[in-house]
C-alpha cells in the first residue's frame, strides 16, 4: 500500500465532495495521501458496518486495490434512533424542517453522528472502524457550513451546531474524524 518509502495512499471511494475535503484534512495529520474516486456501489439496508463491508468488497474486487469507504447517518434517542441507517433518504424526503416537526415539544434533544469506515482488498476479509459523536439537536437549523444535518446537530461541550463550526472545527471532534483517526492509526502500522 505504500507509494514510496515515505508517503503512504489510501483510495477513498465516495460521491460527496464534502466527505473527501474532511477526509483530506484528517489524513494530513497522519501523513496518509488520500486519492479520491467517485464510483457508485451497492449500498445494502443494513447496520452501518455491514453496508461498508458489503460495499467496500464490490469496490476492491473492480478496481483489484485496496480501498475505504464510509457509511455515516444521524441517530436520535427520543425517536428511537431514527432516521440512523435512513439518513440519506430522509434528508432527502422529509429534510431537517421534517426532522425539527418530528422533535416538536420532545424534551430528550440526545443524538448521535455515526461513522464507519469500510477498509477492503480485493482478497483479505475487510476490516470496519467506528466513530461517534454525541450532542444534542437544536431547535432550529443553524448555520451554513456543512452539509445534511449538520444545521441540526449541537455537539457535546458546544453551543454551535456543526453547521455554524469552519471544516477544520468540525474536524476536530466529528464522527468521522473518529472513524478515519482509528483507521489511519492501525493503518500507519500495517
Ligand atoms: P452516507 O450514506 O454515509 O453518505 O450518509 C447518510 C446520510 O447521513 C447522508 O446523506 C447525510 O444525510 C447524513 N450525514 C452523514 N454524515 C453527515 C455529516 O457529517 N453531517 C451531516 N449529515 C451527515
Amino acid at each position: 500500500m505504500n507509494k514510496n518509502e515515505d508517503s503512504l495512499v489510501i483510495t477513498f471511494i465516495t460521491g460527496n465532495q464534502h466527505k473527501v475535503k474532511e477526509a483530506q484534512g484528517i489524513f494530513q495529520k497522519f501523513d496518509i495521501e488520500l486519492e479520491h474516486i467517485d464510483l457508485g456501489y451497492p449500498e445494502i439496508q443494513g447496520e452501518l458496518a455491514d453496508v461498508s463491508i458489503f460495499g467496500g468488497k464490490d469496490v476492491a474486487r473492480r478496481l483489484e486495490k485496496p480501498i475505504i469507504v464510509e457509511d455515516a447517518g444521524l441517530f436520535i434517542r427520543s425517536l428511537k434512533w431514527f432516521p440512523g441507517t435512513y439518513s440519506s433518504y430522509v434528508q432527502d424526503t422529509l429534510g431537517n424542517s421534517g426532522i425539527l416537526k418530528l422533535m416538536d415539544n420532545v424534551q430528550d434533544r440526545y443524538a448521535e453522528f455515526r461513522s464507519v469506515i469500510g477498509f477492503a482488498t480485493p482478497k483479505t476479509e475487510p476490516k470496519t472502524f467506528l466513530g461517534v459523536v454525541g450532542g444534542q439537536i437544536a431547535h432550529q437549523e443553524k448555520g451554513k457550513h456543512g452539509f445534511a444535518y449538520d444545521p441540526l446537530f449541537i455537539p457535546e461541550g458546544y453551543d454551535k451546531t456543526f453547521g455554524e463550526l469552519t471544516r477544520e472545527e468540525k474536524n476536530e471532534l466529528s464522527h468521522r474524524r473518529r472513524s478515519l483517526e482509528n483507521f489511519a492509526c492501525w493503518y500507519k502500522d500495517l
